[in-house]
C-alpha cells in the first residue's frame, strides 16, 4: 500500500507493528513511546481532520493499530476495514468516544483507548473561565474596548452578575464536571446542586467537609445537593454547567422548554460536547433573554454554528478549546500510545484510573492506561 509521500511521513520502516496516526499530536514523547516499541509509525504530516475514506485508505490492508482523533468517526466502515487489516487497537486522541461505534469495534475484537485524567482540571478551567466571561461579560468588553468606544468609567457600563455565594448546577458529575464543581464552591464560595444517575458520595462528603471547615473559621458554609431532575437542577441554578457524555439520552437534553425553566439571569456552560444543547433553541433563547447568558466551547454541527450564534452578544464562544493546554495535550498523545503499545505488548489494564499519572514519567507501568470495552473484550486488569 503506498499513501502520498508528501502528506505522510513514514517512521521505522522495518518496523513489526504498523500504526497510523491520523494526524500531528503535540510533543515527542508519544512517537518516542511508539518507536521505542518497535513500531513502524505512519502520521499524517496535516492538520487536518481526515474523511472515512481517508482513514480507511491509511488503514490499508496491514495495519495494527491507529491513532485517530474525536472529528473522525471511527464507525462501521472504519472498524470493518481496521478488523481485516489485522488491527487490534483504535485509541482515541480525546477523552470522549462518541465518534467511535464502540459495540461495532467489541463484536470485532478491536480495543477502544481513550485519555482520561490528564483533561480533567484542563477542562473543569476552561469551563470555569466561560462561565466568568460570560457572567462578567469579558468578550463583550474586550469587543467594546477594540472598537474604541470606551469613553470613560460609568456606574452602568456593561453591568454582569456576582456569582460569589450564589448556586452552581452541573449536570454530569463525573471527573470533569466534580473538578469543575470543586473549583466554584472553594474559589466562590457557590453552593452546589448536581444532576447524575449515579450518586457522588465523594463530591458530596468533600462540599459537606468544606463547609464545616467554612464554619470553624466563622463563615457562612457551602451546601451540596443532588437535584431529583434535569428540571430541578435547571430551576434552581444560577449558573450550569453542563458535563454529561453525548449519547442517546443526552442529546438536546437541553432544549427550548428546559432553556425557559432556567433562571432569567442564569449562566449555561457548555464544555462537553455540542449536541448536549438543541442550538437552534439556544440562538432564540439568546435572542428573546438579552440577561441569559452563554459560554461555548462545542458545537453541536463543529466547526459551523448555528445562524444567528455569532451574533449574540450574550455568547462568549471558542472553538473547542477544553483540553487545550500544552501539557495535557501532550499527556493525551502520550496515554494513546500507550493504549497501543500495550495492547501490541499484551499488557493487561492499568486497574487505577486516579493514578493515570504513572504513566506520564520516563518509567511507566506495563500495563495499557486506558480501554473502554476491556471488560468486554476480557482483557485481564494489572492484579494491584
Ligand atoms: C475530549 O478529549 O473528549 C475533548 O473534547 C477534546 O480534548
Amino acid at each position: 500500500m503506498s499513501l502520498d509521500s508528501s502528506a505522510w511521513k513514514v517512521l521505522q520502516p522495518d518496523g513489526k507493528w504498523r500504526v497510523v496516526v491520523t494526524g500531528k499530536l503535540p510533543g515527542n514523547r508519544w512517537l518516542e513511546i511508539l518507536l521505542a516499541a518497535g513500531c513502524r509509525v505512519e502520521i499524517r504530516a496535516s492538520g487536518e481532520t481526515l474523511t472515512t475514506r481517508e482513514v480507511r485508505d491509511a488503514i490499508g490492508d496491514r495495519c495494527d493499530a491507529c491513532i485517530g482523533r474525536l472529528t473522525e468517526k471511527c464507525d462501521e466502515e472504519v472498524l470493518a476495514c481496521l478488523a481485516s487489516a489485522g488491527g487490534r487497537v483504535y485509541s482515541n486522541y480525546a477523552v470522549g468516544y462518541d465518534n467511535v461505534d464502540i459495540d461495532g469495534a467489541t463484536a470485532r475484537g478491536i480495543a477502544v483507548g481513550n485519555t482520561p485524567g490528564v483533561l480533567t482540571e484542563t477542562t473543569a478551567e476552561m469551563a470555569v473561565a466561560l462561565t466568568f466571561a460570560a457572567a462578567r461579560r469579558v468578550a463583550e468588553g474586550d469587543r467594546f474596548m477594540r472598537e474604541g468606544r470606551f469613553s470613560g468609567w460609568q456606574p452602568d457600563l456593561l453591568l454582569g452578575e456576582l456569582l460569589w455565594r450564589k448556586t452552581v448546577g452541573i449536570l454530569g458529575a463525573g471527573r470533569i464536571g466534580s473538578a469543575y464543581a470543586r473549583m466554584m464552591v472553594e474559589g466562590h464560595k457557590m453552593g452546589l446542586i448536581y444532576y447524575d444517575k449515579e450518586r457522588n458520595q465523594p463530591l458530596e462528603d468533600y462540599v459537606t467537609a468544606y463547609g464545616d471547615f467554612l464554619v470553624s473559621r466563622g463563615e457562612e458554609p457551602v451546601t451540596c445537593r443532588r437535584a431529583r431532575s434535569v428540571d430541578e437542577l435547571l430551576r434552581e441554578a444560577d449558573v450550569v454547567s453542563l458535563h454529561a457524555s453525548l449519547d442517546d439520552s443526552t442529546c438536546h437534553i437541553i432544549d427550548a422548554a428546559r432553556l425557559n425553566l432556567m433562571r432569567e439571569n442564569a449562566v449555561l456552560v457548555n464544555t462537553s460536547r455540542g449536541p448536549l444543547i438543541d442550538e437552534e433553541a439556544l440562538v432564540a433563547h439568546c435572542g428573546a433573554h438579552p440577561l441569559f447568558r452563554v459560554g461555548l466551547d462545542v458545537y453541536e454541527d463543529e466547526p459551523d454554528m448555528r445562524p444567528g450564534l455569532s451574533g449574540l452578544e450574550n455568547a462568549v464562544i471558542v472553538p473547542h478549546l477544553g483540553s487545550a493546554s500544552t501539557w495535557t495535550r501532550e499527556a493525551m498523545a502520550v496515554l494513546a500510545s500507550l493504549n497501543v503499545t500495550g495492547m501490541l505488548m499484551g499488557y493487561p489494564l492499568w486497574p487505577h484510573p486516579e493514578r493515570i499519572s504513572a504513566f506520564l514519567g520516563e518509567e511507566y507501568p506495563e500495563a495499557v492506561p486506558s480501554i473502554v470495552n476491556a471488560g468486554k473484550l476480557g482483557i485481564p486488569v494489572l492484579k494491584a
